[in-house]
């Protein structure tokens, strides 16, 4: 599957905070864009070789132009910054829509944003909002002044506001706000790490299942620490598969390639010719999934259901071997 990019030119911007700057962007031959459901996120390419992830934060049905907002981030790998220098009349290039946060078929929908993480949880609540659904989005931002689309989310009666310099009893507390599980409810969260972490882990305390809690991460998830020195079994180093490598075969041409410590597979299947789709190489974004045809996938992504990874998917970018060789299904 390859990527479909299409020439966009921004045809609004404003700022939303001091540090989110909201685009709309149209195709530049005129024509209409691509449709696409809430939660569903673009690539844009803003200069050569500098790829990023945005959601679409417009409401869904909306093809003359796409909404994205852009947080300027201290810790920006380039990517922000070079988006707040876009000014309306730019042109960049974008990609057809993907989405692996969209809405489920479930009663009632509970929306939990932290800071830039409101941007596919209010395309949702604008898509809930058209079609009558049930919901309530929780939107925490560090002051009301780091707060984006106030105007469409301040006194919605399904939505609350949590600022973190305010007083205690209006902060976030999942204990109040999500409670215990109900049948027929899923549960969406965006933001950054801290947040998503906090909130999976309280949620889970509070008796919810994975598979009720629907994610989306911005950036990967710090690796985890490395396997003690005297684990059982020999081996035991973090690249998998003995001596920190291992050998990646195609299950179509048989063809073995040596995946070493400081390589991922993708890399690796990259530089060797092979047709890898690929996008945030984070393990974030699920451009890459394959499926593993034998071998002990070890997983480092945050995108993968554990359904997904009990039926053998698998993200090449991120996610290495526990085996000395791993088959995947290209
Ligand atoms: S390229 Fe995004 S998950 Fe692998």
């Amino acid at each position: 599957m390859s990527t479909t990019w299409t020439d966009a030119v921004v045809v609004a911007r404003y700022e939303a905070t001091p540090r989110i700057a909201v685009f709309d962007l149209a195709r530049a031959d005129g024509d209409e864009l691509w449709e696409y459901e809430p939660g569903a996120h673009i690539d844009v390419q803003v200069a050569t070789g500098l790829v990023r992830q945005y959601s679409l934060c417009g409401p869904p049905g909306v093809r003359k132009q796409y909404r994205i907002a852009v947080l300027d981030e201290a810790a920006s790998r380039g990517g922000s910054r070079a988006m707040h220098a876009l000014a309306e009349g730019d042109t960049l290039r974008i990609a057809a829509p993907r989405n692996r946060f969209g809405l489920t078929s479930v009663r009632r929908h509970v929306l939990l944003a932290g800071g830039i993480g409101i941007t596919p949880l209010l395309s949702m609540a604008q898509s809930l909002d058209a079609t009558g659904g049930d919901y309530h989005l929780h939107y925490c931002a560090r002051s009301r002044s780091e707060a984006a689309f106030l105007a469409d989310l301040e006194n919605h009666p399904r939505v609350t506001l949590h600022f973190d310099d305010q007083g205690p009893e209006q902060r976030l507390d999942l204990g109040r706000d999500l409670g215990e599980p109900v049948p027929g409810t899923a549960v969406y969260v965006c933001g950054p790490g801290g947040f998503m972490d906090y909130v999976l882990g309280r949620a889970a305390e509070l008796g919810w299942p994975a598979s009720a809690l629907h994610k989306e991460r911005f950036s990967a998830s710090p690796p985890p620490p490395p396997p003690a020195a005297a684990a059982a079994g020999g081996g035991g180093e973090s690249g998998g598969g003995g001596e920190g490598g291992f050998t990646v075969r195609l299950s179509s041409t048989g063809a073995e390639y040596l995946v070493p410590e400081d390589r991922s597979v993708l890399d690796v299947l990259l530089a060797n010719g092979v047709e890898a789709p690929n996008s945030c190489g984070q393990g974030i974004c699920g451009e890459c999934i394959v499926r593993v045809c034998a071998g002990e996938p070890d997983h480092r992504d945050d995108v993968l259901t554990d359904e997904e990874r009990a039926e053998g998917l698998f993200t090449p970018c991120s996610s290495r071997s526990k085996s000395p060789i791993l088959e995947l299904e290209l």
